[in-house]
């Protein structure tokens, strides 16, 4: 997959992405990641890339020039990439939405900054708007390093074949179940005897009850799509009426 990113800070962008799992899905060739800089796209001699909004009030406005310049250099004839401006109106990014962009051979990324960028910006190259989360960063930076972090983790071989991103948090449209690994007690508290067990099948069913849990007690919004057996909706059920009573009697 290759990804362009067009940014006022590529140096924000050394660290994240030159270490552990995204800096290998480069080195295998998995990962080509371009990142470009607005300010080479402006044409005046001041290298502007903002300026006061028309009408008045606050702040600064990314200029449209430098922008739509930036994209059509970089795109050059590939007009089948999706141009994704990273902003806090945009759809909120999700592991599906992750799916969703990992599926694609190409992303070109636009970090805004300052108080947003000039409208017609959007009308004319941009095709998609995300936000990582209803908060307001200092620019779309970090939000494209989350992106490409989530993505570049779904591509066929950059996890390997024992690590697969099958079982994560929210792949399965639940949490994950809790994990532990050596020693098998630690300061009085010991590790679930069925994970010692060798039973495959009963290793799986606790995982998946657990990971039933865990969604029920953080995030039993999640549970709403969750796809899950007869068997694990009785389990549910039984949680409910477990809290029902947990509450009656308190
Ligand atoms: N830029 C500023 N805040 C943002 C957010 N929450 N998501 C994406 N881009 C942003």
């Amino acid at each position: 997959m290759r990804i362009d990113i067009l940014t006022l800070f590529p140096g924000m962008f050394s660290g994240p992405l030159t270490e552990s799992i995204l800096k290998r899905a480069q080195e295998k060739g998995l990962l080509s990641l371009h990142l470009h800089n607005i300010r080479d796209y402006t044409s005046d001699k001041h290298h502007t890339t903002d300026d006061a909004p028309y009408g008045g009030g606050g702040g600064m406005v990314m200029l449209v020039e430098p922008l739509v310049r930036a994209v059509e250099d970089v795109r050059g004839a590939d007009q089948g990439a999706p141009v994704i401006l990273l902003t806090p109106q945009g759809r909120v990014f999700t592991q599906r939405v992750a799916y969703e962009l990992a599926a694609h051979e190409r992303l070109i990324l636009i970090c805004g900054r300052y108080e947003g960028v000039d409208e017609r910006v959007r009308q004319l190259v941009v095709t998609d708007e995300i936000s990582i989360g209803d908060y307001v960063l200092t620019g779309g930076e970090l939000a494209a390093m989350v992106i490409v972090d989530a993505v570049t983790r779904l591509i066929p071989g950059v996890l390997g074949a024992r690590w697969g991103a099958e079982e994560d948090s929210h792949a399965m449209g639940l949490l994950e179940y809790p994990h532990y690994t050596r020693p098998p007690v630690f300061r009085g508290l010991a590790v679930p005897d069925v994970l010692l067990s060798g039973d495959h099948q009963a290793v799986a069913r606790w995982r998946r009850r657990e990971a039933i849990r865990r969604t029920w007690e953080r995030r039993p919004d999640l549970l709403l799509t969750a796809d899950l057996s007869e068997e694990e909706r009785w389990f549910l059920a039984e949680l409910a009426e477990a809290e029902a009573q947990r509450r009656g009697a308190s």
